[in-house]
C-alpha cells in the first residue's frame, strides 16, 4: 500500500468507524427515546386509571372490552378473582419508573387492600399471582420500611397458605381444588409455574431454616414434575396435567383455555417461558436454564412461522392459540407477547452470547410491535389492546386486559434497569 493509498485507507477506516459509532449512538438514542415515549404513554394511562380508582376500595380494574370505553370494567377484590394484584403491580412499576408521589400513594393504598389475603383461606393457586404482583413488588419497590415489613409478613403467611395445596405424592401444587372432580384428579396448570416465585422468595427471606427448605422443596419439585409431564418432545406445553392424588401417577394432559388438548395455547407457553426463567434466577440450576431455552425456542419457532405464513412481517404478537384453524382470522393475544417480552429481557442475560443476541432481537421486535400496533386510543385507560382471556368460554376475546398492561410495565421496568 503506497502513502496515498494508506492515507485513503486510514481516512476511510476512520470514516467507517465514525459512521459506525454515529449509527450506534443514533440507534441507542432512538431506543432510549422510544423507551421514554413508552414510559410517558404508560404513565398517562396509569393516571387515567388512578382517577377512576380514587374512591373505589373493593374492586380492581380487569378489562376494557371496547376501545371507546373511558373506564375499566372492575371485578371484586376477592380471592376468587385471580387478577386482583395486577393493577397494584402496574402502580409499583410506574412509581419505580417515574418516582411520582401520587403514584406511590396509590400503590401503597392499593397494596394495603391486598393484605387481607394473609389471613384468608387459600382459594386456589392464584394466591401466588395475587400477591407476587402486588405485595412482592411493593416489598421490593416501596421506599417505606414499615410498608415493606408489613408486606413481608403478609407474603410469608401467603407462602404457608400456598404450600397447603402441595401434594407430596404428586410433587406439584394443586391448581384448582374446585375442579378435582371435573378432572378426576389432582390438576396442575402451566400458569402455576408463576406462583413458585412466592415460595422461592420466601425461602430466601424467612428466618426459619426448616420452612426455607420446605418452600424450596415445593417449588423445585413442582418445576421438575411439570418439566417431566407437562410438555411435548418439541418443547410446547399442554395447559393442564392431571395426576392421581394418592399414588402421584401422571394420568393425562388436556386443555382448559386453549383450542384443543393437542394445541399450543399461546399464554400457556408464555407462562412456561417466564416460569422456568424465574426458577433459574432463584435456583441457578442449569437444567432449568436449558429448559427455559427449550420452551422459548419452541415459542419463537411458532411465532416466526406464523409471521412467515401470514406475511405479517411486523406482527410478532401470537394468535391466542397457535393451532386455531381460523388463523389468520383468529384473535391475537398481546398479553402472551408481554409475558414473553418480560421473560426474554431477563433470559438474555443468562445465556451465551449468540443466544443472547437472538433473544435480544426477538425482544426488540416484540417491544416495537406492541408500542407501534397495540397501544390504545387517548381516552382508553388500558395501555394495550388485543388480548384474549378465556376463548373457549367466550370471555375477554380481543380485549384490553389488565395483565397485559402489568407484564408490559414490568418489561419497561426491566428495559430501564438493564
Ligand atoms: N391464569 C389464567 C390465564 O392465564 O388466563
Amino acid at each position: 500500500m503506497n502513502m496515498r493509498n494508506s492515507f485513503v485507507h486510514c481516512t476511510l477506516s476512520l470514516c467507517t468507524l465514525t459512521l459506525s459509532l454515529c449509527t450506534l449512538l443514533l440507534i441507542s438514542c432512538t431506543k432510549q427515546s422510544e423507551l421514554d415515549k413508552a414510559i410517558a404513554y404508560a404513565d398517562a394511562k396509569v393516571h387515567l386509571t388512578i382517577s377512576q380508582m380514587e374512591s373505589i376500595t373493593d374492586s380492581m380494574p380487569r378489562n376494557v372490552l371496547d376501545e371507546s370505553q373511558s373506564k375499566w370494567n372492575l371485578r371484586a377484590n376477592v380471592p376468587q378473582e385471580w387478577c386482583g394484584g395486577f393493577w397494584d403491580g402496574c402502580l409499583w412499576y410506574d412509581y419505580a419508573l417515574t418516582g411520582k408521589s401520587e403514584v406511590l400513594r396509590a400503590a401503597t393504598m392499593t397494596g394495603n387492600q391486598m393484605l387481607y389475603l394473609a389471613t384468608a383461606p387459600v382459594f386456589d393457586h392464584d394466591l401466588g399471582f395475587l400477591v407476587i404482583t402486588s405485595l412482592l413488588n411493593g416489598y421490593r419497590l416501596s421506599p417505606d420500611a414499615d410498608t415493606r415489613a408489613t408486606y413481608k409478613e403478609a407474603l410469608l403467611a401467603c407462602a404457608d397458605s400456598l404450600c397447603t395445596l402441595f401434594n407430596l405424592s404428586v410433587g406439584t401444587i394443586l391448581s384448582w381444588p374446585r375442579h378435582i372432580k371435573d378432572y378426576g384428579g389432582h390438576n396442575t396448570i402451566m400458569d402455576n409455574m408463576i406462583n413458585l416465585e412466592l415460595l422461592l422468595w420466601a425461602a430466601e427471606e424467612t428466618a426459619d431454616d426448616n420452612k426455607a427448605d420446605f418452600y424450596r422443596h415445593v417449588a423445585v419439585s413442582h418445576a421438575d414434575t411439570t418439566m417431566t409431564y407437562h410438555f411435548r418432545e418439541d418443547g410446547t406445553c399442554y395447559h393442564v396435567a392431571v395426576y392421581d392424588p394418592v399414588t402421584g401417577k401422571h394420568l393425562y394432559n388436556c386443555t382448559h383455555q386453549g383450542y384443543a388438548d393437542f394445541s399450543v395455547w399461546a399464554r400457556g407457553q408464555a407462562w412456561a417461558i417466564y416460569g422456568y426463567t424465574m426458577v433459574y434466577r432463584y435456583t441457578h440450576e442449569p437444567r432449568f436454564l436449558t429448559f427455559a431455552q427449550k420452551v422459548t425456542d419452541a415459542y419463537l419457532r411458532l411465532v416466526n412461522s406464523q409471521m412467515v405464513n401470514d406475511q405479517m412481517v411486523n406482527d410478532i404478537v401470537p394468535y391466542w392459540d397457535f393451532c386455531d384453524p381460523r388463523i389468520p382470522n383468529a384473535p391475537k393475544d398481546a398479553s402472551a407477547a408481554c409475558v414473553v417480552l418480560s421473560a426474554l429481557l431477563e433470559l438474555q442475560h443468562y445465556v451465551p452470547a449468540a443466544k443472547a443476541e437472538e433473544y435480544k432481537t426477538a425482544a426488540d421486535a416484540m417491544f416495537c410491535d406492541l408500542t407501534e400496533h397495540y397501544e390504545s386510543d387517548a381516552q382508553c385507560p388500558a395501555i394495550l389492546l388485543h388480548s384474549t382471556g378465556h376463548h373457549p368460554a367466550g370471555s375477554e376475546i380481543d380485549a384490553a386486559i389488565i395483565y397485559a398492561d402489568y407484564y408490559f410495565m414490568e418489561a419497561l421496568y426491566k428495559l430501564q434497569l438493564y
